[in-house]
């Protein structure tokens, strides 16, 4: 290398390959184009690049508009061309990090590490941002980058890792306001991945070392998913004991600190909550022989409220005379998340098989899913006075903003209500039953 990593050219415009245009990538490569980086957006998967070439999203957080804004600069390239990443300056990897049989499966980072590897060259700087386990920068991406290139990680070139903290749907916290975590290997490659990050957000927070920054990551996915826990089991225990738990988090909610609202519902989804713990304790267990308790108690609640909705609305049949066999029941939502069209491991899936398999006749009305994995089995239907006073139960999983919740109120014979939407109920003479929450 030309004296040090320092020495990558600020003059002029860098090249960024984000490698994986997905939930994380694309906003990445359009916030990078915004602040004048020549972006090369990379997947495997040619359907998603010839729909961005054409200026379709496939995302909510990234709009057409915003799309066709970095196709007409001439500076935001989708391709599926490997020989695209050449000359790159910086990369960014944000490919899947699922899970194989309860295990991490790192082999998309492996592939895209391999694959950036033969493009790396000196004053390059490569930075991962797929969620992963503490140690994979350092034991997985670095030594691929150095067989690829035949070069020396955290000397010709640099290596970093900065979590993603992107929220889908959500509108207050973008990417640029979110504080960003920001690590490398070295001071030197801390240097160039904060000064990266910070031509593309507001804040921006160093931490020491890699490990560090991916167990951040963890930390905040897996807090979430153990409190979510506690107030999911708190919510069955709390109607066994005749307490309303809605009112008991918003009585809560009312200290000023060291509390923090979270809410029940029909099972956590996604592919970072039923996911991401599992990647912190297959590492505990693996380095250390230790078990993740608190993983483990939180997978087990959390992975039994779809049984338990589908339970509550049996009895709620029940006292109306009536089984699930046979019963046409109405799903509200079968995204993991409102306001998006996201139903990766949402836990509307176990819950409808489960209804499927008692005998119900399932109909899903959804505005923003379009990929279901249970398309075939279950039809998508509009939704109308009709066809909500046609249905035996009508169970709201999913409460996306653009639900008519007034027509469901009026006209919903019998309404479960997973997310405790329904506040203002409209007042139904001589049925005090129509409407049951968790
Ligand atoms: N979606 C979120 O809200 C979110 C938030 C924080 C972190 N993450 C993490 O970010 C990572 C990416 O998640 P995502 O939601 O963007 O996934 P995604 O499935 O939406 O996108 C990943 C993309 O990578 C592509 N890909 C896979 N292997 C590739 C390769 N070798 N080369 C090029 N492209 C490849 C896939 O075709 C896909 O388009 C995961 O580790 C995830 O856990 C996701």
């Amino acid at each position: 290398m030309n004296g040090s990593a320092t020495e990558i050219d600020h003059a002029g415009s860098q090249k960024l390959v984000v490698v994986g245009q997905g939930y994380v990538g694309l906003p990445v490569a359009v916030r990078a184009v915004e602040a004048g980086f020549d972006v090369v957006g990379f997947d495997l998967d040619k359907q998603k690049i010839s729909g961005l070439a054409a200026g379709r999203s496939h995302i909510e957080d990234i709009t057409d508009t915003q799309l066709a804004a970095a196709l007409a600069s001439g500076r935001y390239r989708p391709s599926e061309s490997p020989e695209d990443l050449t000359g790159f300056d910086i990369a960014v990897i944000s490919v899947p990090t699922p899970l194989r049989e309860g295990a991490p499966d790192i082999s998309y980072v492996e592939s895209a590490s391999d694959l950036l590897g033969s493009y790396t060259t000196d004053g390059s700087l490569v930075i991962l941002e797929s969620t992963t386990y503490p140690g994979t920068t350092d034991e997985v991406v670095s030594p691929r980058l150095e067989a690829g290139s035949g070069l020396r990680a955290g000397h010709d070139f640099l290596v970093g890792y900065s979590p993603e903290r992107i929220d889908p749907g959500n509108t207050v916290w973008g990417f640029r306001e979110t504080p960003k975590v920001v690590s490398g290997m070295n001071e030197e490659s801390l240097r160039a991945a904060c000064d990266f990050y910070g031509r593309l957000v507001d804040t921006v927070v160093p931490v020491s070392g890699t490990r560090e920054a991916e167990l951040t990551k963890l930390l905040e996915n897996t807090y979430r998913h153990v409190n979510i826990a506690l107030v999911n089991e708190l919510a069955i225990h709390a109607r066994a004991l005749h307490i309303n738990i809605w009112e008991v988090i918003a009585a809560a909610s009312t200290k000023p600190f060291g509390f923090m609202p979270f809410y029940p519902g029909p099972g956590v989804g996604g592919h970072c909550l039923p996911v991401d713990p599992s990647y912190l304790s297959w590492q505990f267990e693996r380095r250390l022989g230790a078990v993740s308790r608190f993983v483990k108690i939180a997978d087990d609640v959390n992975n039994n409220m779809p049984n338990y909705v589908a339970r509550r609305i049996q009895g709620g049949l029940n006292r109306r005379r009536k089984a699930v066999n046979g019963s046409t029941i109405i799903v509200l939502g079968v995204a993991y998340k409102k306001n998006t069209g996201d139903a990766r491991e949402t836990p509307a899936t176990p819950l409808i098989q489960e209804l499927l398999s008692l005998g119900a006749d399932v109909k899903v009305h959804d505005p923003f899913v379009e990929n279901y994995e249970l398309s075939d089995t279950v039809e998508f239907i509009d939704l109308d006075r009709g066809v909500l006073e046609s249905a035996d139960a009508v169970l709201l999983v999913t409460d996306h903003d653009s639900l008519d919740y007034e027509l469901i109120g009026r006209y919903a014979p019998y309404l479960f209500d997973t997310r405790n939407r329904i506040v203002d109920a409209p007042d139904r003479p001589g049925d005090d039953d129509w409407l049951e929450t968790l």
